[in-house]
């Protein structure tokens, strides 16, 4: 039976099926690729097709053997959400309830849903624990804890099992050099800076200097998206072996400021960054570091490249091999 990984040519989900394959599971991906990268598909099944079409999901659970789902699926924006919440209420929350539909009707229970630190707002406390208190300050936040308060009602009703996993900053390539970080537009820190280093962007603006941190700038707890990858697969173990549903963070409990990370990838690619103060970005939180000791403890998850260098130096590899990301 297969596992099906929804948003499976995306980034995290992409390095997810290439976890998968590697483990000889059978791995099904749907994806609409509206922002998903056929190529970054690197094993198993694609199919082409949205959750909003709920037909379409149906007949992806009656066509195939399907044991459990991974659920990427979803737009990732902060500020676009906050622009036009309900395209994400309609992609985020109703193509996530089609899904579970379908599940349902199939007899699917076993799902890995992608969360985020955003489902905490502002935190209260640092680092920040699964039991603390949520309030998205975005849409893009509340519709991932929509999801969630969902999963945990259809596991009472219908005994569907979840793992949430709730990621702090996702960053880094895989080790193969095969697949990589492209988004479009771009608007995450490490990338961004990296295009410094190429010389496709002039400069790298640090959007805040005042904030109420060491050096004026946001934390925040940056991860290797294969450590990711692997939180997956041992969550969907978890699952098999009949486990409850429970909520993970993932992240390495470590906070950089932005003005380290530029000095990281400055490091790392020997190149002179120009790095220019600019305003503060709405909805910012000035510090998110995650605890992840209830995943390490309940689940065994050991990250392998939790060293910000580490995981730096793997996004200048893919980045330097794929200049113009999957086009080219
Ligand atoms: N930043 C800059 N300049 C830039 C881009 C980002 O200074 O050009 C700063 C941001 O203000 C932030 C930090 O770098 O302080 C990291 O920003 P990212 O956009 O890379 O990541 P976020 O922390 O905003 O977002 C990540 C995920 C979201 C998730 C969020 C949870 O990408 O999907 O964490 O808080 F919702």
């Amino acid at each position: 039976m297969a596992v099906l990984v929804t948003g499976g040519a995306g980034y995290i989900g992409s390095h997810t099926v290439a976890e998968l394959i590697d483990k000889n599971e059978e791995v099904i991906v749907v994806d609409n690729l509206e922002k998903g990268h056929r190529e970054a598909v690197i094993g198993g099944k694609l199919i082409v097709g949205d959750l909003r079409d709920s037909e379409f999901i149906k007949d992806v659970f009656n066509k195939n053997s399907i044991e459990a789902v991974i659920h990427f699926a979803a737009y990732i924006e902060v500020g676009e959400s906050v622009g036009n919440p309900l395209k994400y209420y309609n992609n985020n929350v109703i193509a996530t309830l089609n899904l579970l539909t379908a599940m349902k009707e199939a007899g699917v229970n076993k799902i890995v849903f992608s969360s985020t630190a955003a489902t905490y707002g502002e935190p209260e406390n640092i680092p920040i624990l699964e039991t603390d208190k949520t309030l998205p300050t975005n849409p893009y936040g509340e519709t991932k804890l929509t999801v969630e308060k969902a999963l945990n009602w259809c596991d009472k009703a219908y005994g569907t099992k979840y793992a949430v996993l709730r990621y702090f900053n996702a960053c880094g390539a895989h080790k193969s050099g095969k697949i990589g970080e492209d988004h479009n537009p771009e608007s995450h820190l490490i990338p961004l800076i990296i295009q410094v280093a190429m010389g496709k962007r002039d400069y790298i603006s640090i959007f805040g200097n005042d904030y109420n941190t060491p050096d004026g700038t946001c934390v925040r707890d940056y991860i290797h998206v294969s450590d990711l990858a692997q939180a997956h697969c041992l969550a969907l173990e978890k699952l098999r072996r009949g486990n409850d549903s429970q909520t993970y963070n993932l992240g390495n409990g470590k906070g950089f400021s932005v003005r380290e990370v530029i000095d990281v990838v400055r490091k790392v690619t020997g190149c002179k960054i120009e790095a220019v103060d600019a305003p503060r970005r709405p909805g910012d939180p000035a510090v998110l570091v995650a605890s992840s000791e209830k995943i390490k403890n309940e689940l065994g998850w050991a990250p392998e490249a939790a060293d910000l260098e580490m995981i730096v130096e793997s996004a200048w590899n893919w980045h330097k091999q794929h200049p113009k990301g999957y086009s080219k």
